[in-house]
């Protein structure tokens, strides 16, 4: 990685914040291959917790560190990352693909909760709905990451990219199914945290290489 590199990733710091509300705009500028029209720019107050945590990524690899402190939770981001540290020389699309993976892993978590949930004769007939469309919601989340990550070794990481901006949107919907269902307590309500933070995450990542690529 050199320091042009770091810088990029630095400067997507305050944009890629934005990311991290379920309404947040795109902010990429790059050559639209079917990108998704969105507005409505909302700052959410969970930014300012996330880079709370920033000090805690002291102890892992500066290399790690550097690259993790332009995503939106770089505890989270450097956690996931260590692995590579044994693995040679730190190449940013292997990292990319690792942070992918970790997100799929969470998705994955979340999918076993739902469908647990489903099973249990225990779950209030009230949430049935709504872990039903996150069901879908999280079928589709997979999908999408797994192509995603066949796109990264062709280099392909604008078009993984927009393909993964869904993945926030699939997550958003299926926490609006729990909002909109009176009473009923969301189930996925930490994991699914987690698995936005990661998706903040690569999203960053992602953001960076591309305008990196074009520097
Ligand atoms: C990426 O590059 C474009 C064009 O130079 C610039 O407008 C945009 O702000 C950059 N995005 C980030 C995240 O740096
Ligand atoms: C989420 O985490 C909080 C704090 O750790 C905990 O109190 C709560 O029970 C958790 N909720 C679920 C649904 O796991």
């Amino acid at each position: 990685m050199d320091s042009r590199f770091n810088k990029t990733l630095l400067l997507t710091v305050s944009l890629s914040c934005l990311l991290l509300s379920c309404n947040a705009t795109r902010v990429l500028t790059i050559p639209p291959i079917g990108a998704p029209a969105q507005s409505k720019a909302t700052a959410s107050a969970l930014v300012g917790s996330l880079f709370s945590v920033a000090s805690a990524t002291n102890k892992i690899n500066p290399v790690i560190t550097g690259f993790c402190s332009g995503t939106e939770s770089p505890a989270l981001c450097a956690k996931t990352l260590a692995p590579l540290l044994l693995q040679g020389a730190f190449d940013p699309l292997k990292a990319l693909e690792t942070e992918i993976e970790a997100t799929m892993k969470q998705a994955q978590t979340v999918t076993g909760i739902i469908l647990k949930k489903l099973a249990d004769h225990n779950t209030p007939k009230a949430a049935l709905d709504a872990l039903h469309i996150c069901k879908d919601q999280y079928s589709d989340i997979l999908d999408t990451i797994k192509e995603a990550l066949e796109l990264i070794p062709q280099h392909n990481v604008v078009d993984a990219y927009y393909k993964f901006s869904s993945v926030i949107s699939n997550k958003c919907t299926c926490d609006d199914a729990f909002t909109e269902s009176p009473g009923v307590e969301n189930p996925l309500v930490n994991e699914s945290l987690t698995l936005f933070q990661l998706g903040g995450n690569c999203l960053a990542i992602m953001d960076a290489l591309v305008n990196h690529s074009r520097l």
